[in-house]
């Protein structure tokens, strides 16, 4: 695989911008490469400056679900710019969108767009704060909830970590407000309730923890966060960004069965343009500005190609979408299970819906703990690999694979065909 004018251009990006990148994984620096630079996409194949092709299980860290340059959204784009790029004045567009969300997620009675995963979050923390005349935040280790301040908080052993903050930049004043409890873990929950309970604005969560490994959560630790949020006047905050009409085609909240007061989504809602959106119940939104006086705004927020990207590709996705990629996953982790089997790799897969996860370990994953315990090295062997073979995986142990509805049954016996070759080539050279 000749990859000379990603590597050329890597050189001149590393002068330009921190690391030669806009988003730190993008580096390859998780698995020992440099990274390749994309020229273009169609469908479930993604191809970079050197002309290489690959299937694409990356697909723009999830938005894509119906894979690249899909022509019903890019015809809808291209009307869309050609009207014009932004107003920031209301449009019907953002009606069109905002009922089309609430229709597949009853929860949300009422929505606010923003322009990213983070901006959802943090807005969302903000209201809940707002709203309940609370301060303390309660997240879990290992979820990611975008880089807001308040919620980069370092993933913490024993009980509860009382927030430090991950990064620098981030004062301790404001992480001290937010607690990191272990996942999928119900006895820890009620410990900090007991304690804390009165003080919690909210807790958020992550449904499927696609950013370690994906880990899905268990029905009845949801069920816990439900009862003890509504048990001690706190909301519960559902992070869909990522699973958010991609899991199911009710999201993980209709997968799950729950009902959140607040849900923020992003991704899939932008069609690939850059968005997100926190909604739920209408009384609360209604404390949101102007109507109420918690301030959240955004010039470009309600964007016309922003909102059309998405309504195209949520529209055109039905129960069959959801039927086919869930079969595709299937397909994807019995075969990678059994190629690793066969080759006397340890490989544990997980899946809630149409998300799947792998990871190098030889015991089940609940929570953070584990995740840490994925056996890095073997990964990144198992990485390039697979890149020489065609197959993009995003490049870290900890992110999750995504499907598209673009993807083929031949994409997947292709890339269980190269994860075989793969694992045989790593135990060669062990
Ligand atoms: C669950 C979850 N929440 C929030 C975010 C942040 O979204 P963004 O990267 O659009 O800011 C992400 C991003 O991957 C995510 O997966």
């Amino acid at each position: 695989m000749d990859t000379t004018k990603s590597i050329e251009a890597f050189e001149i990006a590393k002068k330009l911008m921190p690391g030669g990148v806009n988003s730190p994984v993008r580096a390859f620096q998780l698995v020992g490469m440099e990274p390749i630079f994309i020229s273009h996409g169609k469908g479930s194949k993604i191809y970079d400056i050197d002309g290489n092709r690959y299937i694409d299980y990356v697909l723009s860290w999830g938005p894509l679900i119906h894979g690249h340059a899909d022509k019903e959204v890019s015809d809808a784009l291209l009307e869309a710019i050609y009207r014009g790029t932004s107003f920031g004045l209301p449009t019907l567009l953002e009606n069109k969108l905002a009922t089309l969300i609430s229709t597949r997620i009853p929860s949300i009675e009422k929505i606010r767009m923003v322009n990213s995963g983070t901006e959802a979050t943090m807005s969302a923390i903000r209201l809940a704060r707002g709203f309940t005349g609370k301060d303390m935040i309660v997240k879990f280790d290992g979820n990611y909830h975008g880089h807001s301040d308040h919620l980069l908080v370092k993933a913490g052993s024993g009980i509860a970590t009382l927030g430090l903050p991950d990064s620098l930049g981030v004062p301790v004043e404001i992480t001290k407000h937010t607690i990191s409890i272990p996942y999928n873990n119900i006895e820890v929950l009620k410990k900090i309730f007991d304690k804390y309970g009165p003080q919690i604005a909210a807790v958020i969560v992550e449904p499927f923890a696609g950013n370690m490994a994906g880990i899905p959560a268990n029905p009845e630790f949801l069920q816990a966060i439900r009862s003890f949020t509504t048990k001690y006047g706190g909301l519960f905050i559902l992070d869909e960004v990522m699973t958010g009409f991609r899991i199911d085609y009710h999201s993980a909240q209709g997968l799950y069965n729950i009902k959140p007061d607040l849900t923020c989504l992003g991704k899939i809602i932008g069609g690939g343009m850059p968005v997100g959106a926190y909604g739920g119940k209408k009384e609360i939104m209604d404390h949101i500005a102007p109507e109420g006086n918690i301030y959240q705004a955004g010039t470009l927020s309600g964007n016309p190609i922003a909102m059309v990207a998405g309504y195209t590709t949520i529209n055109k996705l039905n129960h069959n979408s959801y039927t086919y990629i869930e079969a595709l996953a299937d397909r994807l982790i019995q075969g990678l299970s059994k190629a690793a089997h066969t080759n006397h790799i340890p490989l544990k897969t997980t899946k809630a819906g149409t998300m799947i996860g792998y990871a190098f370990i030889d015991h089940p994953l609940q929570n953070f703990d584990d995740a840490r315990k994925i056996d890095a090295e073997m990964f990144r062997r198992f990485y390039k690999e697979m890149l020489k073979q065609g197959i993009l995986l995003p490049p870290s142990q900890y992110e999750s694979i995504f499907i598209s509805t673009a993807h083929s049954i031949q994409d997947i016996d292709r890339t269980i065909h190269a994860a075989d070759v793969a694992f045989k080539r790593m135990l060669s050279c062990i």
